[in-house]
């Protein structure tokens, strides 16, 4: 079995949490490879319901679960999935050596740093995790082996904060705590998922966020601050390309956006009210109500492209079901002209208007094993216009309610 990569081709929360956990029954490892605590990926199995930010959302497939040298990692938020997994599960957990940790300054610099912006503010998940890797690429960040080394001295960091603020909050208690949650936990990633790979087994990859929330090829500078695309996993993973494996890309039958943004295919508030309530779509990690609008195949066709997804899987469609006559973006018009190419308008995302083929009406009948065939009609629709097979589709947020085709 080849590794595979699960990616969100959206703004994020396009149902990756439920797919790996999915999928995750055959590998012997799940990896994340970007982002931090921004994310909120939810698993639900039996009623019940767990939300992971840090952790892959593989924990109760009691596979190995591992958080790549590329990963901003709060410990403190580590420590609370860590105790939630031991109570449900038999995973082992390890974190990279490499990968770059999250102090309360940076959490402190999110929530300034948006201020600072004001009107123009990103509305981030004040997670820190922006910081956090600004802080790598400044050389201050404090790495997860760091933390375990006697003589790392944090006073650059500190340095650094001071001139933001003259009352910085004393470290002490958060680097004994870290120190704590991560002493056991602490590997090299990039060596185990070799050694898994050369004995025969696979791997696979969980993404966070989106393809246009990238930080080099999304909807800058309305973005989060990490790679979200398959290209980052092997940076981060400390892996060759050729490793990433199957890339199956995971997109919800319309489109949400938390924070702000341009949004061609957004809705009104009464319609896009109807959707959030039937698909409840309110943030996972902070509960804002999510910006909702029309599926939009011209940013699709963009993630499939940018990721390589050779696989979609499409989450979400009972909530279609329950939407009479809905609407599907096939290109834009951007300044009179028509166009399906959403590179070429990136930059104009607030001056394009969609162009929608309509009236769409799924069953809401799903019975195990058969799509209805209106819910077929749709699902070939959509692969004939984004030239990839849709070989899962969910139904619900349940494990069990999945389609493989
Ligand atoms: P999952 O993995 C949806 C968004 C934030 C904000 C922007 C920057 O659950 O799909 P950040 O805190 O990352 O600096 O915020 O990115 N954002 C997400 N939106 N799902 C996520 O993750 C997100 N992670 C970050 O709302 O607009
Ligand atoms: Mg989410």
């Amino acid at each position: 079995l080849e590794n595979l990569s699960v990616v969100g081709l959206q703004w994020g929360d396009e149902g990756k949490g439920k797919i790996v956990d999915y999928l995750a029954e055959d590998y012997e490892a799940v990896v994340r490879f970007n982002g931090g605590s921004n994310a909120g990926h939810t698993v639900v199995v039996g009623g019940d319901k767990y939300v992971f930010h840090l952790l892959p959302s593989a924990a109760l497939n009691s596979r190995k679960l591992m958080i790549a040298a590329g990963v901003a990692v709060d410990p403190q938020v580590l420590s609370e999935e860590v105790e939630t997994i031991r109570r449900i599960g038999s995973n082992t957990v390890l974190v990279d050596r490499r990968a770059t940790l999250v102090s309360p300054l940076e959490k402190m610099l999110d929530a300034l740093l948006e201020d600072m912006r004001g009107g123009s503010a990103l509305g981030t998940t004040k997670r820190g995790v922006g910081p956090a890797y600004a802080m790598r690429a400044l050389r201050l960040a404090p790495r997860v082996s760091d933390l375990l080394s006697d003589d790392f001295d944090l006073s650059p960091l500190r340095n650094f904060y001071s001139i933001l603020s003259d009352d910085l909050p004393d470290l002490g208690r958060w680097l004994d705590e870290s120190r704590s949650v991560l002493g056991n936990l602490v590997g090299d990633v990039s060596q185990e998922l070799e050694a898994i790979n050369d004995a025969g087994g696979s791997v696979l990859f969980e993404g966070s966020q989106g393809a246009l929330l990238d930080l080099l090829h999304g909807t800058y500078p309305f973005v989060t601050s990490s790679g979200t695309t398959s290209g980052y996993i092997p940076m981060s993973a400390g892996i060759p390309p050729g490793r990433v494996g199957r890339v199956l890309g995971v997109m919800k039958c319309y489109t949400t956006r938390v924070g702000s943004g341009p949004f061609p295919t957004e809705l009104g508030e009464d319609k896009a009210s109807e959707i959030r309530e039937k698909g409840r779509e309110f943030g996972a990690t902070t509960g804002r109500p999510r910006r909702v609008g029309w599926l939009d195949l011209v940013s699709l066709s963009y993630a499939i492209r940018l990721n390589g997804v050779k696989e979609l899987a499409v989450s979400k469609l009972d909530i279609l079901t329950r939407i009479k006559e809905f609407r599907v973006c096939e290109a834009y018009s951007l300044d009179g002209e028509q166009t399906e190419d959403f590179s070429r308008c990136i930059g104009s995302l607030d001056r394009v208007s969609p162009i929608y083929s309509g009236g769409w009406n799924v069953e809401p009948e799903f019975r195990p094993g058969a799509l209805s065939s209106s819910a077929r009609k749709f699902v070939e629709f959509l692969e004939e216009r984004l030239h990839t097979d849709i070989t899962l589709v969910s139904y619900g947020e349940d494990r069990s309610m999945t389609y493989e085709r």
